[in-house]
């Protein structure tokens, strides 16, 4: 199974905090943002560098930067909204894409309905962000409408996944590392993860 549990303290115990029932709207967001970035950290430790020239106030050294590696940053629609600004701040150059997907209550079957990415989605290294992977549906349909697209070399990050949507994502696409900061014991009869954070989107936009 391809994923990974990104267990830094500061994640682990922003992770407790979203959890929290009592945890209102504002500070669900942004502890939602801030746990992306710190996420974003983990998923990039693999850019590639190269040598360039810098002077110094002292002296001229060799120092390293990015290459400039394109990378797109493709939010699942809603709750994956809530994870963009926290991956852009260290990534700022990345393009954004969008994904409509949502699960049908009754089926718990992902429903497709928005895709918006990049034009040059094959040169670009891709991030799906969407905080929570339940049965595994969505991811796999967002995977797929990338992949149909072009996309080659694609990841997939969430907050918090059940053993199920690990399975499923691993089996249908072995080639995507999941990140994530918790895999959880279970889902309950309504698909819901167990002991999660309840419905994602509602908690971040203060539905129902
Ligand atoms: C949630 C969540 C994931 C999906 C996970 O979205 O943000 O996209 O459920 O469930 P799955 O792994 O079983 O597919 P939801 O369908 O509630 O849509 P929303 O973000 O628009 O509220
Ligand atoms: N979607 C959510 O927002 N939460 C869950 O626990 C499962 C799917």
């Amino acid at each position: 199974m391809q994923v990974k549990v990104i267990d830094h303290p500061l994640i682990q115990h922003k992770l407790s905090l979203i959890r929290d029932i009592n945890t209102g709207t504002k500070e669900f967001r942004e502890l939602l943002e801030e746990i992306a970035m710190l996420m974003a950290y983990e998923l990039t430790r693999n850019l590639p560098l190269e040598e360039t020239e810098i002077e110094t106030p002292l002296t001229k050294c060799k120092c390293k930067v990015l290459t400039g590696k394109k990378l797109g940053v493709v939010p699942i629609l809603r709750a994956g909204l809530g994870m963009v600004n926290g991956v852009l701040k260290l990534i700022p150059a990345a393009k954004v894409g969008h994904i409509g997907v949502y699960r049908d209550p009754e089926t718990l079957k992902p429903v497709e309905y928005y895709c918006k990415l990049p034009t040059d989605v094959a040169e670009r290294e891709f991030i799906i962000i969407d905080p929570m992977l339940a049965t595994g549906g969505s991811a796999v349909a967002a995977i797929e409408m990338l992949k149909v697209r072009g996309a080659r070399n694609i990841k997939l990050m969430c907050l918090v996944a059940a053993p199920e949507g690990v399975k499923a994502v691993s089996a249908r696409h072995p080639d995507v590392e999941i990140y994530t900061a918790a895999v959880d014991s279970h889902l309950n009869d309504h698909g819901y993860i167990v002991p999660g954070l309840g419905d994602a989107g509602d908690r971040i936009f203060g539905t129902k």
